[in-house]
């Protein structure tokens, strides 16, 4: 029996474009979407669209990364993140705007953001298959659909009022593109201190360069000016199994042994978060 189309997803299919043939729309067509040339690209069972067909994805999360991160997100550690997200997309987002979220995970944050906007509609890329199950069920104005933020994306020009970009890879020339001149780019990248005391005690988890902040204003610059930016900064607390799900939903995961993971018990019981969430006006 052929898949329907989710109601968010028919609500986004003014926004895509064919990647094979690049410009052309897609349609709707017995539980696929086809473009006039007959390319065609599933739509999961689970409601998102299969967009990225033939190449593997350059990287994308796992299912027990996606898994320990809709549990992490899920005890409400992340909500000021998620808030101060919120409020810079509404100061872009008008009645009726679009919202896309590029590597947009579990669809946590599009989710907060949509919440925030009665009348807004998102879409939710990423790679990760278990990612876009859960993206494709985050909100009823979500859509979501595989793709690769490192290949051009599936969307027309000049169609988002926001972008979001959550701890995701990017794509600054196709932000640019599909961005309304009006609109706005949100980025959230943790600062030194995110997670510091976790990642003091665990050898192998992933640290936070110094001197990424001035790569990712220098790989912004020339298509994009910071206008507005939110520190957000907290302490949680750390029951033992949310330390482990914030190891395993990083790609710290694959480099901590489960010898690390068993002498959790050796750390601290508060935990520092702190990131910076920027929105950013295109440049013309
Ligand atoms: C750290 S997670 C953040 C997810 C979400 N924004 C959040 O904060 O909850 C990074 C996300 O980027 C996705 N990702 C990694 N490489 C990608 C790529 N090349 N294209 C699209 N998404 C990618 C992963 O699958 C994952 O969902
Ligand atoms: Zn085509």
């Amino acid at each position: 029996m052929p898949v329907l189309l989710p109601p968010a997803l028919e609500r986004s299919l003014d926004l895509l474009r064919c990647p094979t043939c690049r410009g052309r729309r897609l349609r709707p067509d017995r539980g696929a979407l086809r473009c006039p040339v007959g390319h065609t690209f599933d739509i999961a069972r689970h409601g998102y669209a299969g967009l990225l067909t033939g190449t593997r994805a350059t990287s994308g999360d796992d299912a027990a990364m996606v898994q320990a991160r809709d549990r992490f997100l899920a005890t409400g550690a992340y909500a000021p993140i998620r808030q101060a997200v919120a409020r810079l997309a509404a100061d872009a987002a008008p009645e009726r705007g679009t919202v896309l979220d590029v590597g947009c995970g579990t669809g946590y944050y599009l989710a907060g953001v949509l919440d925030h906007l009665p009348t807004a509609r998102g879409l939710g890329l990423d790679t990760s298959v278990r990612a876009l199950r859960s993206a494709a069920r985050a909100h009823d104005r979500a859509a979501a659909a595989a793709w690769d933020v490192f290949r051009p994306f599936p969307l027309a020009d000049g169609v988002a009022d926001v972008v979001l970009n959550v701890f995701a890879p990017r794509n600054p020339a196709e932000f640019h593109r599909v961005l309304r001149p009006t609109g706005r780019l949100v980025v959230v990248r943790p600062t030194g201190r995110h997670l510091a005391e976790l990642r003091h005690r665990l050898a192998g988890m992933v640290s936070v360069d110094r001197s990424k902040e001035q790569r990712l204003h220098r790989a912004l610059a020339p298509c994009f000016e910071a206008v507005d930016t939110a520190q957000v900064e907290y302490s949680i607390p750390l029951p033992r199994r949310e330390a482990r799900d914030l190891v395993a939903m990083t790609p710290s995961a694959r480099h901590v042994s489960d010898t690390d993971l068993d002498d959790i018990g050796r750390l601290p019981d508060r935990l520092t978060v702190s990131v910076l969430a920027t929105a950013y006006r295109p440049q013309r």
